[in-house]
């Protein structure tokens, strides 16, 4: 492909303007230091910049300063830590670290090429041994020698090679086992990376359209990678502590009678959960924001009911507004010019769930405080959260897809160069002509990836506007980088496939490590029937994924943990149970990814950095830094090989010490999942309970493993926003041979413990809760 492209010629001149400093030549490039370790390349098109917007970096970034100076053939910009070398004849950028170790580095002078409107950046190999990233992709966990696109896609019939699915997020790490580091195009059009597929010399990406506009982010360790395209793309807040419960969904609890039946199954069968949702059957003939005053009577009693059961309702909204002028919200949306238009001006109809739909325009902040406030209609009957579907956006090209849903795509067309190909990209989304924004000045190109990352926006912030002081639930299946600051993403449409559980493995580490925490898939899987013994699988591993949710399609069996058999409920009731046991260790997670954007589920790289084999373990991972999951994902599999990186491991189940690096074998009867502790662990516990808040949690229970650890436990009252006002807690533990340390080094919330009841191998400590303690081992 490369021959094709035309490349960046000869620098003529530079100039260091404030915090940037430019280079003029056949395109011009603006570079700009964020800090150490974060330099922004900004190449301009035709001779000019026109992206001085960012859909996923919504803030002012900070500049610093840096030095320039000329040499024979270079130009070198340096920061503390950085050595960016820009050689003028024939443009190319090197970019070393300041003992000269080379990182990264353009391929010849095609670090920055054009072919018609798309704009390419061509890389070296340099000690590239793994890409990771790039949000929710199919495949392995490293990226390396494929080829993959960003186009949100709504896709639930999804294979090994289906590309691409729901979500965009063109950014990828580079890892090896000395160093890291990442890049962040951020450019909204279509996106491709082709990361050694086509060549062994060189990798790339490219846009459509749009600007090569790119952020290098140096590690070394994938962490602080993560930690810094976090802080340019944002992070996750605290979610409301019921959302880490287990949630039951299913497509079809058709009416009160039957969600009230499902509730009140949870109680009596003594299965905790925390959350209910309403999918499209509450909808009023599917109109958005009202409920079937025929199937769901009264709407606030029957949601206060639940909640005094301990449950929180969470319904879908859909993008789609049904047309039909007697319906308000289509209404006003026409009158107020808030629908998407063709260039041709009239409003774009497209058809889902309602049959004929409009679609607000999310590019407008007026659409988006319009669609926040029509929320309070379900806030007011008494909702936890917001569930937003179908917004890649998804809008079936003829109305009886609604129904088959049996569409046949084929997008995995890599054609690049053949225009007249691009058709096939839209044939269940919007039509190429359609426009947004206050003039029509975006196209749908443009705005096709982020159209879900908004509508999300929309959702959160109207959320904020309309209910203050409680914190939401919500999810959303389309999305782009930055999506983690308003919302929770689960992975779109899986089925109840043995190879839809294990692809969940390597696909939510990479959403991880795209910036993503508050991640799941459906449980048991979404379209077809699950076998007993696939669930029970999936509920041992879905207790582990931060969003644990069950959910599945209409006219697929029951899927309830109680739906298929005695024993598969038993067990189901065990994990739940020991999933309401991690909660505290869960949130105290949550605050790590609020501070620091690093994900819950952790590849082994991410704590083993330097670990060659770890790289390839990509079937298990860690649970923050301590909980080591080993899932078995084939039927009839009863024992499996486990990767254990270097230290000391007990299995969680039968306490046997063992000694990595090493691969063993474990046995892995129906009732277990394999986990192993890591030396030193510190996990902090509470007792099961039926849903959040059932019991008050008197005791902190913490498990301790031999070893050196530290671990920083956060606590608030899972509920307000007035974490943000500084009231919480934050304790460091810490263990060392000898001893065990617990001591507040934030103490701003009034928690209702009185113990702390501390386990280490058979001995037990029960201390009443203090400033500063420090037991004996
Ligand atoms: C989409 C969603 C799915 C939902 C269904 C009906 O397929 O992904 O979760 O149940 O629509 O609303």
């Amino acid at each position: 492909m490369m021959e094709r492209t035309k490349p960046w010629s000869k620098i003529v001149s530079w100039e260091k303007k404030g915090k940037s400093l430019l280079l003029i030549g056949s395109e011009d490039l603006k570079i700009e230091v964020i800090n150490e370790k974060i330099i922004r390349f900004h190449f301009s098109k035709n001779k000019a910049w026109r992206h001085n917007y960012s859909f996923a970096i919504e803030k002012d970034l900070p500049k610093i300063d840096f030095t320039v100076e000329e040499k024979e053939e270079n130009i070198i910009l340096s920061t503390e830590i950085l050595k960016v070398v820009i050689n003028k004849n024939i443009p190319n950028i090197k970019i070393y670290t300041k003992e000269d170790e080379l990182i990264h580095s353009d391929y010849k002078n095609y670090g920055y090429a054009k072919y018609k409107d798309k704009v390419f950046s061509f890389k070296n190999f340099e000690k590239e041994e793994a890409f990771l990233g790039l949000g929710e992709k199919m495949g392995g966990l490293n990226k390396k020698g494929k080829k993959y696109i960003n186009w949100n896609t709504d896709d639930p019939h999804h294979y090994p090679h289906t590309d691409p699915l729901y979500q965009s997020h063109p950014f990828f790490l580079a890892w090896n086992s000395e160093f890291s580091y990442g890049i962040f195009f951020d450019n909204t059009f279509r996106t491709y990376f082709n990361l050694g597929e086509e060549s062994s010399k060189y990798y790339y990406f490219y846009a459509d359209n749009g600007e090569l506009d790119y952020y290098f982010i140096y590690g070394p360790t994938p962490k602080e990678v993560i930690e810094n395209y976090t802080l340019l793309t944002g992070r996750y807040y605290m979610p409301p502590l019921f959302a880490l419960g287990y949630q039951q969904s299913k497509w079809g609890y058709k009416n009160k009678e039957m969600l009230m039946d499902i509730a009140r199954k949870f109680r009596e069968k003594d299965i905790p959960c925390d959350v209910l949702y309403m999918d499209i059957d509450h909808m009023d003939g599917f109109r958005v924001f009202t409920f079937d005053e025929e199937r769901f009577p009264n709407i606030k009693n029957m949601i206060e009911d639940l909640n005094n059961m301990g449950f929180k309702i969470v319904p879908i909204v859909d993008p789609g507004v049904k047309k039909d002028i007697n319906y308000e919200i289509y209404r006003e949306g026409v009158e107020k010019d808030f629908f998407c238009r063709r260039s041709t001006g009239e409003i774009y109809v497209g058809y889902v769930w309602p049959g004929e739909c409009a679609f607000p325009d999310f590019t407008k902040k007026e659409v988006r405080d319009w669609w926040g406030e029509k929320q309070k209609r379900l806030t007011e009957a008494g909702v936890s959260g917001i569930w937003n579907d179908m917004n890649e956006p998804s809008s079936f090209s003829h109305p009886m897809d609604i129904f088959s849903r049996s569409w046949e795509r084929h997008n995995t067309f890599w054609g690049i160069f053949s225009d007249h190909n691009d058709e096939i990209f839209y044939d269940k989304t919007f039509p190429k002509d359609v426009v947004h924004g206050e003039k029509g000045e975006f196209t749908h190109d443009e705005i096709h990836n982020v159209y879900g990352l908004l509508m999300a926006k929309a959702s959160y912030e109207g959320w904020r506007r309309g209910n203050p002081n409680v914190r939401p639930l919500i999810i959303t299946r389309a999305g782009f980088s930055g999506v983690q600051k308003y919302s929770a993403v689960w992975t779109g449409d899986n089925k109840s496939w043995w190879e839809h559980l294990y692809i969940s493995i390597p696909m939510l580490q990479n959403l991880g490590i795209s910036g993503v925490p508050f991640i799941g898939a459906d449980v048991g899987g979404f379209g077809l029937d699950s076998s007993p013994e696939l669930f029970v699988r999936w509920i041992e591993l879905g207790i582990f994924y931060p969003f644990f949710r069950n959910h599945s399609e209409l006219n697929t069996r029951s899927q309830e943990p109680w739906a298929f058999s005695k024993e598969v409920e038993e067990i189901s009731k065990e994990y739940i149970k020991l999933r309401y046991r991690l909660i505290p260790y869960f949130y105290s997670l949550f605050w790590e990814a609020k501070e620091k954007g690093i994900p819950l589920i952790r590849s082994l790289i991410l704590e083993f950095p330097n670990d060659k084999e770890a790289i390839h373990n990509y079937d298990e991972f860690l649970l923050g830094p301590f909980i080591l999951v080993a899932p078995i994902y084939q039927e009839g599999v009863r024992a499996r090989v486990v990767y254990l990186p270097e230290g000391l491991w007990y299995d969680f189940w039968e306490g046997k010490i063992y000694k990595g690096p090493d691969y063993i074998s474990i046995k892995a009867p129906l009732d277990k999942i394999p986990i192993f502790i890591r030396e030193g662990s510190i996990i902090p516990l509470w007792e099961p309970q039926n849903y959040i808040g059932e019991k008050k949690q008197e005791t902190l229970e913490i498990l301790i493993y031999p070893g050196k650890g530290e671990f920083t436990y956060y606590e608030d009252d899972g509920i307000s926003w007035d974490y943000e006002k500084g009231i919480y807690n934050l304790i460091k533990f810490k263990i060392d041979e000898r001893s065990f340390e617990i001591k507040y080094i934030h103490k701003e919330y009034n928690s209702d413990r009185k113990w702390f009841k501390v386990r280490y191998l058979d001995k037990e400590f029960v201390i009443e809760d203090k400033d500063h303690i420090k037991i004996k081992l």
